[in-house]
């Protein structure tokens, strides 16, 4: 897999689409209004055919699946074809698993349009579906053709989604490489390569998240359960704001099972108040958060396992925590990050 970055990445993506014979391209329908004419731009020579699903996590569905099938179905995609996900990671997860599903699987390119998908979700072949209201319940490891990131896609996304991508990579100043500790909201553009090439770095050595590639859940016990607890509510979260919270969960039990020094604690607390907003946890309830933490993939013999440091670049997976200190670890989210 290859990973273009700057504005000659789309260079590259005309010469990538112009090896297939078909291209179709999938996108939700808020990148659709504002991103039509770019897409018809990419290679004018040639039809594209446009698939657009409903934008936000709830997209990421069965449902949603079995309408890329038919779209491509339809316009009679076969091994010659390339699937474009353009979008952010609900784009790039259904995306690449209905292109690795689809006849055993044709290529797939990822343009990762927001923060989060850049550094994160559109980099790895993880690929997925939510299933019963879990995240990610359903899926595949399949890596893209290629990643073509471009930050100008940057300028049309919101202040929320911004700041939700911002968690995610500062999750690499404590799992992976400390200089993140740098990262704030005036700076994030300088840290998008170094981001996406400390998670291509990562995924290139466990790609199948045997050892590895697990520190990379950092934060995603909590913040996992937080997201899907919030799902069907009003108030939801989004990946990253849920992963933001999550990060301060795992810190608090890292302090109590690896002697991590609380001045870490302290000092994201502090981070997230400068960089990040509050949250609405209205109908916050703990037990009701941990009982999704029972569903977690990373689970081993029915008891949560979780990612957790001794100090910034100093992971340990699979560490074993007690109920009630994952319970005590949710609960303080309330009081600090609730609006
Ligand atoms: N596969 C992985 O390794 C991996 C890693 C991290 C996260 N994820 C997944 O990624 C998903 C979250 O991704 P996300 O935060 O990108 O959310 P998203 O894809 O839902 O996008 C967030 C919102 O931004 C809009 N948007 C996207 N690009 C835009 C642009 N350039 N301008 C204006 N609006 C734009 C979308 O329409 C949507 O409303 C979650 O489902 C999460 O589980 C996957």
């Amino acid at each position: 897999m290859n990973i273009f970055f700057g504005e000659n990445a789309f260079a590259q993506l005309s010469v990538l689409i112009s090896n297939y014979d078909k291209f179709f391209v999938l996108t939700d329908e808020n990148v659709h209004k504002i991103y039509s004419s770019m897409i018809a731009s990419l290679v004018p020579e040639r039809e594209v055919v446009r698939i657009v699903i409903p934008a936000g996590e709830d997209s990421k569905s069965i449902e949603n699946v079995i309408f890329i099938w038919n779209k491509l179905l339809e316009g009679k995609a076969g091994r010659d074809s390339v699937l474009i996900n353009l979008g952010g990671g609900t784009i790039s997860d259904i995306g690449g698993f209905a292109a690795s599903t689809y006849k055993r699987g044709i290529d797939f390119v990822n343009v990762p349009t927001t923060l989060l998908a850049m550094i994160d979700a559109s980099i790895g072949g993880k690929n997925g579906i939510n299933f019963n209201n879990y995240k990610n319940q359903i899926g595949l490891f399949s890596e893209p053709e290629s990643v073509i990131i471009n930050s100008q896609f940057l300028k049309t996304l919101n202040e929320r989604d911004i700041k939700s991508g911002l968690a995610e990579m500062m999750k690499y100043a404590f799992v992976a490489d400390a200089s993140f500790l740098d990262l704030d909201t005036d700076n994030y553009l300088d840290f998008i390569e170094k981001a996406a090439m400390t998670k291509d770095e990562i995924v290139s050595l466990d790609m199948k998240e045997s050892g590895l590639r697990k520190i990379l859940n950092f934060g995603h016990t909590v913040g996992h359960a937080l997201e899907s607890y919030y799902l069907e509510k009003e108030n939801y979260l989004t990946h990253g704001e849920a992963v933001a919270l999550g990060i301060f969960s795992a810190l608090y039990l890292s302090v109590k099972y690896c002697g991590l020094d609380d001045k870490w604690l302290f000092f994201y607390e502090m981070w997230f108040k400068g960089n990040l907003n509050m949250l609405n946890l209205n109908g916050f309830d703990v037990d009701a958060i941990y009982s999704y933490i029972y569903h977690d993939k990373k689970n081993k013999g029915g008891k949560p396992r979780f990612v957790l440091i001794s100090g910034p670049e100093k992971p340990q997976i699979d560490v074993e925590v007690k109920e009630e200190d994952i319970k005590e670890a949710i609960a303080i989210l309330a009081n600090k990050f609730s609006e």
